[in-house]
């Protein structure tokens, strides 16, 4: 399995807009999702209300990403880990 490298919360809080790039978290994965954003069926603002940040809580209101594509959708992305 592929190694990837660590990051501190800190650290992804500091990508929170596209000048300095998109992360968010899912679990213990960092994902840069900046390169996402224009092609997020729910807008890219919804993203930039999660950059920087974990996407749990936006997820557990919007519950349509619990399925299997969003999850691979996701991972094409993953940058490292926490
Ligand atoms: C829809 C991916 C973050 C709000 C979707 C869909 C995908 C997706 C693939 C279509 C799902 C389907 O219809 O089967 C992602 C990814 C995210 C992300 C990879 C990671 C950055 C967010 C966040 C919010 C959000 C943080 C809210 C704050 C929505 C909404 C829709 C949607 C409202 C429904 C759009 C519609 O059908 O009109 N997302 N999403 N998403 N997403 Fe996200």
């Amino acid at each position: 399995t592929a190694s990837f490298p660590r990051f501190t919360r800190e650290e992804v809080g500091r990508h929170h807009n596209e000048a300095n790039r998109v992360w968010v978290t899912y679990g213990n994965e960092v994902f840069d999702v900046t390169d996402f954003l224009e092609l997020h069926p729910g807008g890219k603002s919804k993203i930039l209300l999660a950059a920087g940040g974990a996407l749990e809580p936006f997820w557990a209101l919007y519950a349509m990403h619990k399925q299997d594509h969003v999850q691979e959708i996701l991972q094409e992305y993953k940058i490292g880990e926490l």
